[in-house]
């Protein structure tokens, strides 16, 4: 049975939608081809530099997926990240893990592309979104829709990156309520770390499974007391040969694949190889010591790969939304290691 709205209910309804629209419009939103009028060529900049870069040197991808994961994480996707330190205060960039990211460079240098095209015009945590998409495309992985139209943050705080950024020492638990505390769910945890299937590791990320675990890491180096949930035989192979200095003892600067034998193919081998008790971080081994995320990764694995392009590509595009600046708020960097007239 239709019913009619009586009058009041019609002008209720028009009236909030009203409000909607307003807030919407106040607040600013991310929208699909924000700068097809002021900066019509700029996603075809960006997506040609970042296939470019990738094809000469794959490992970059993995490098720009990681630099926005972390911008996004720490006051969200302002690209506070890209900040360099100043003279009165340390930056996200200088806030230990910071020898591991890499990449600054090149996100610098898609930027001055964009600047000579249209000057002022695009935030620097657009660039990096659609980096960070291009670089994942550009390696055989899935795409994502990157709306657009972020403003770049003013300030980069070291004890913010230590205080938002997952460590790699952190159980299910703590992943799951820092995740949680971005607005992000335990499957959103699970496919996101999906990323691993891409990149290295430094052996100092993960020495405490290595040596003296529980305790261990570094420090422990020649107590081969390994943690239980890392293959034995793994184990033994990264203390030997990966993680083992020139001259004998622990080399904390070794490079590791995450994803061993396909470290630049964004496939299903990060799942696959958790499942052999071979992930790499504790943080890997910790989505296993969950049920239900245990079931998702198993299921995952399973493929077909489709599936978990489709689910990490829904993940990405809501953490590429976290907490963005718009409208106003902010600025539009011109150069994204320094704020404007800093
Ligand atoms: C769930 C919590 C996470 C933890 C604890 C974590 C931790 C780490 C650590 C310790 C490394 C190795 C750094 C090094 O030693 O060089 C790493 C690498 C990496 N992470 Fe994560 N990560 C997490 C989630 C994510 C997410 C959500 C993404 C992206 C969506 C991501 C993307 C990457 C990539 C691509 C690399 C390789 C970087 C390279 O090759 O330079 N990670 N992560
Ligand atoms: C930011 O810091 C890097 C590394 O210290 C340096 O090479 C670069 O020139 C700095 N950029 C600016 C604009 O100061
Ligand atoms: C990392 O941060 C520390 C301070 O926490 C700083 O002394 C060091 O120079 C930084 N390293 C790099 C490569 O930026
Ligand atoms: C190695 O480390 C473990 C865990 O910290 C400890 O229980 C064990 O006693 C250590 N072994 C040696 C030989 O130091």
């Amino acid at each position: 049975m239709a019913v009619v709205p009586a009058a009041p209910v019609v002008l209720g309804v028009a009236m909030v939608l009203v409000v909607l629209a307003a807030s919407a419009g106040a607040a600013g939103q991310l929208r699909m081809g924000f700068y097809a009028e002021s900066c019509p060529g700029v996603e075809r900049v960006v997506g040609d530099f970042v296939r470019q870069h990738v094809r000469r040197v794959p490992t970059v991808a993995a490098a720009l997926l990681r630099l926005h994961f972390h911008d996004c994480f720490v006051r969200g996707c302002d690209a506070s990240v890209l900040l360099n330190s100043t003279a009165g205060s340390v930056a996200e960039k200088d806030a230990p893990p910071n020898l591991t990211l890499r990449g600054f460079d090149l996100v610098d240098r898609v930027k001055a592309l964009v600047e000579d095209a249209c000057p002022g015009v695009v935030s620097c945590a657009d660039v990096l979104a659609l980096a960070a998409r291009d670089a994942v495309v550009a390696i055989g992985g899935p795409s994502w829709r990157v709306a657009t139209g972020r403003r770049d943050g003013t300030v980069s705080a070291m004890q913010e990156a230590l205080d938002d950024i997952p460590k790699h020492t952190m159980t299910f638990p703590q992943l799951a309520s820092l995740f949680a505390s971005k607005g992000l769910g335990v499957r959103d945890l699970v496919w996101l770390s999906g990323a691993h299937t891409i990149g290295i590791a430094h052996c100092s990320s993960f020495a405490d499974r290595l040596y003296g675990y529980p305790g261990g890491g570094v420090g422990a180096a020649g107590n081969d007391t390994a943690d239980p949930a890392l293959d034995a035989t793994y184990a033994a192979n990264l203390r030997r040969r990966k993680c083992r200095a020139a001259g004998g003892g622990y080399a904390e600067d070794g490079v590791v694949e995450m994803d061993p034998g396909s470290h630049l193919t964004f496939d299903l081998g990060y799942y696959r190889a958790l499942l052999k008790r071979r992930g790499l971080l504790r943080s890997d081994a910790a989505l296993l010591t969950d049920a239900a995320a245990r079931a998702d990764v198993e299921g995952v694995a399973a493929g077909p790969e489709e599936v978990f392009f489709q689910l990490f590509a829904r993940s990405m595009a809501r953490l590429a939304a976290l907490q963005v600046k718009t409208g106003a708020e902010g600025e539009v960097r011109r150069n994204c290691a320094v704020v404007n007239g800093g």
